[in-house]
């Protein structure tokens, strides 16, 4: 787009004086309604830039009619949109609109990258330079990044960095493509560096399409998704204040299966999900699908005892899983230790560490049954805790067995439980589960259904983050390079052992064999059981 000059026709001089028909009167009044004003004046008087059609009116589709309702009618809005939706577009005129009939406002539009920033700050000028002149302010400074009007109002654009914005005052915030700011903790920053000026009455409107689901847009989103109050009530704004708007690719008039095919035939299934379903990206296949992983809300431990986490208090009449996947204890591997309610199937309880010894971790284990024995005994003297606990036998796990034998087994609450030896099997009868690779697979698949039906409760944090990162490789399921997996592994046997006892317990089998909605598939091929 052609660079124009303050001397230029297109653009109106300062203070210029200028004779209003009645008509024109009534739509210069119309564009000043604080509610209606800023759609009655994009839809009368926008032009913008077709592809194919060249300059043509904008004329909003209903779903961008809704964008520009959510920018005007909320303090904070965060718009999540598919790619090549109009997002751009529909900001531009809005904040054209702001700044000439809101006088003195300081608008700051902040883009993930130097050429973001030019590009909307084009598109501001296109709008404006397009309009009549008779409804256009009059401008003092016309430049490539910033424009003032002679209302006082001002609008610049700029990259984000962590101090962008800091300081100033703004009326108005704009940050496009929200979600690629790179790296993420700068966009972190920025937030926390923008936070007095939205404290003290600034405006902010986000839009994106998603990215990775733990940058700072998908935390905004996730916070302004969160709208119920402690009664239920639905508000129309998030804890943080925020609106969330949302649009899917169908909503635009030119696109239809046809076109979905064949986009996804040329950027691929994932890019298509991420970028026209807008699904937050969890790069690779993880063994909880990463939808569900995205509405997966952790819980804030409600005490702690050691290292240990506690989210739900024991209560009598429950049954108790606590399951041990042993480590070293040399500062590699974590061992970890998870306690599951049944037949809740909540997890009430973890722990995990890495530099404590083979004999230690099973001392944890027995203060950890002996916990859930004594609470349970506090509320209710008459109980009978049923408390089972076991952990894995495979190499390591001999050693972890060695010390439950010197601690002794009568000095531990709850029962050892063991995997049932299976008919025809020779082999000899050994405490613990041992898992080959067949179990892991078959743990793998029934975890999968029992958290993606929302059978199971899982509220740690830790192990929330750890399932982003249990990812399919080869044919089985493991870490990501460089992170760990001992939570998991701690979760896939807890299965085997609720597995175990739902074969003695007709209320736990019930739960579960019961699949109430599909399951979505397994990103490698697993036996089902
Ligand atoms: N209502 C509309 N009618 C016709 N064309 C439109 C309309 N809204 C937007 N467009 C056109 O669609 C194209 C994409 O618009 P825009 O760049 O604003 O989308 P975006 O969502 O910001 O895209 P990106 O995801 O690439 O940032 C532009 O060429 C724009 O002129
Ligand atoms: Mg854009």
């Amino acid at each position: 787009m052609a660079y124009v000059s303050l001397d230029s026709d297109q653009i109106k001089k300062a203070n210029k004086k200028h004779k209003y028909t009645k008509t024109q009167v009534e739509q210069l009044e119309k564009c000043m309604d604080i509610k209606d004003g800023p759609l009655f004046f994009m839809k009368t008087f926008m032009k913008i830039q077709h592809p194919v059609k060249g300059s043509i009116p904008f004329k909003p589709f209903p779903y961008q009619e809704r964008l520009i309702a959510s920018y005007n009618d909320h303090r904070f809005s965060i718009a999540m949109l598919p790619r090549q939706t109009g997002k751009t577009t529909c900001a531009s005129g809005f904040l054209i609109w702001y700044a000439m009939f809101r006088p003195d406002s300081q608008i700051l539009i902040a883009a993930h990258k130097y050429a973001g920033a030019s590009d909307i700050m084009s598109r501001v000028r296109y709008a404006y330079e397009m309009l009549p002149s008779w409804i256009k302010a009059g401008v003092t400074q016309y430049n490539r990044n910033s424009i003032e009007f002679d209302n006082g109002s001002k609008i610049s654009a700029t990259t984000t960095t962590e101090n962008t914005g800091r300081g100033m005052s703004l009326t108005l915030v704009y940050c496009d493509e929200f979600a690629f700011v790179q790296p993420p903790e700068k966009a972190k920053e920025f937030w926390t560096s923008l936070s007095p000026t939205l404290s003290t009455g600034g405006k902010c409107m986000i839009t994106s399409t998603p990215n990775s689901d733990e940058d700072q847009f998908a935390l905004i989103w996730k916070e302004a998704n969160k709208r119920f109050d402690e009664y239920g009530n639905d508000k129309e704004v998030g804890t943080n204040g925020f609106y969330a708007m949302k649009a899917h690719w169908s909503e635009h008039p030119d696109r239809d299966q046809d076109w979905a095919d064949a986009e996804k035939a040329r950027i691929g299934d994932e890019r298509f999900r991420r970028e026209h379903e807008c699904e937050f990206l969890i790069y690779d296949e993880t063994l909880i699908s990463s939808t569900h992983l995205i509405d997966m809300e952790p819980q804030e431990p409600i005490e702690k005892t050691g290292q240990v986490r506690w989210y739900k208090r024991p209560t009598p009449g429950m049954t108790y899983l606590v399951s041990l996947d042993p480590a070293m204890g040399t500062g590699g591997d974590y061992a970890a230790i998870q306690v599951f309610e049944l037949p809740t199937f909540e997890q009430v309880g973890e722990w995990h560490h890495n530099t404590t010894p083979m004999n230690q971790q099973v001392r944890i284990l027995q203060s950890i049954t002996k916990h859930l024995h004594d609470t349970i005994m506090e509320k209710d003297t008459t109980a009978t805790p049923q408390i089972f606990y076991s952990m894995e036998n495979n190499s390591i796990g001999e050693a972890a067995l060695l010390r439950v034998m010197d601690i002794g087994e009568e000095h531990i609450q709850g029962m050892f439980l063991s995997e049932p030896i299976r008919k025809g099997h020779r082999r000899k009868f050994r405490r613990g589960f041992n898992t080959t690779a067949k179990h892991k697979i078959d743990a793998c698949t029934k975890f999968k259904e029992l958290v993606e039906n929302n059978k199971m409760k899982i509220n740690s944090q830790l192990l929330i983050s750890e399932l982003k990162d249990f990812v399919a490789s080869g044919m089985s399921f493991s870490a990501k390079a460089g992170q760990h997996d001992d939570l998991v592994s701690s979760c896939l046997l807890m299965t085997r052992m609720i597995k175990t006892l739902a074969d003695f317990d007709p209320k736990i089998f019930e739960k579960w064999t019961d699949r109430t909605s599909e399951l979505a598939p397994m990103p490698i091929y697993g036996s089902f059981s």
